[in-house]
């Protein structure tokens, strides 16, 4: 499974991509705003950390304005992936842009026909939103679970990147569905480390080598 981390913050994007923990990133308008900086400058220097696809997000809502917009991003750098939203007009730049080669991330993804309709208008990644559904009791993990299956039965390529990933059970449940990508905030990541058990069985041996009185080094 491909890890992104879902934040504009350089410094924690630098530190998980030293671990290799990164194949790519990110943002959204909101994530943008969160950081405090400029769009194409944060996002330039992103891209001279990871070598992998860096999301960038239009906010344009009609279609030859989002071309237009994904055009200007997609000059940063090359890893950049334009994200447009899964609307009408979100669809149809979606579809110039990626006839021009660029990646595209369809996003903002709540059905399994939407994942459809994105697919077919060649989108590079989907992004189904999977805490935003729970935030309303609606089970994100079925509606992967669906888009995987409709996607292998017609061998589409789009790449299901689990998104709005909120906990360490969201990113295993998203890889036993086959989510290709999950992106989570570099706090859910370093999560993915962590286990009681682990700490308490360190606990124990760091005790008991105290009482050997040896040492290693
Ligand atoms: C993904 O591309 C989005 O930026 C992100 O996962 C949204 O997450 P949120 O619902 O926690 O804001």
């Amino acid at each position: 499974m491909k890890f992104f981390v879902d934040t504009a913050d350089v410094d924690a994007i630098r530190e998980l991509n030293d671990l290799g923990m990164v194949d790519g990133v990110t943002t959204n308008p909101s994530i943008i705003l969160k950081s405090g900086r400029d769009i194409l400058e944060v996002t330039k220097e992103i891209c001279s950390i990871v070598s992998g696809p860096v999301s960038a997000e239009v906010v344009a809502m009609k279609a030859d304005a989002m071309i237009a917009e994904g055009r200007k991003l997609a000059e940063i750098a090359e890893n950049i992936t334009v994200k447009v939203p899964l609307t009408w007009d979100g669809l149809k730049a979606c579809k110039v842009l990626s006839g021009e080669g660029k990646m595209v991330n369809v996003t903002l993804c709540f059905s399994a026909n939407q994942a459809l309709i994105a697919a077919k208008a060649g989108a590079t990644f989907i992004s189904p939103f999977i805490g935003r559904m729970d935030d309303i009791n609606l089970d994100g993990m079925d509606l992967i679970a669906d888009i995987r299956q409709i996607y292998d039965n017609y061998g589409y390529d789009t790449q299901i990147l689990a998104a709005s990933i909120r906990t360490v059970n969201h990113v295993t449940q998203a890889a036993l569905v086959g989510a290709d990508v999950m992106t989570a905030p570099p706090s859910v990541i370093k999560s993915l480390a962590s286990h009681p058990l682990t700490d308490k069985g360190l606990e124990q041996f760091e005790k008991d080598w105290a009482k050997t009185g040896q040492k290693i080094l």
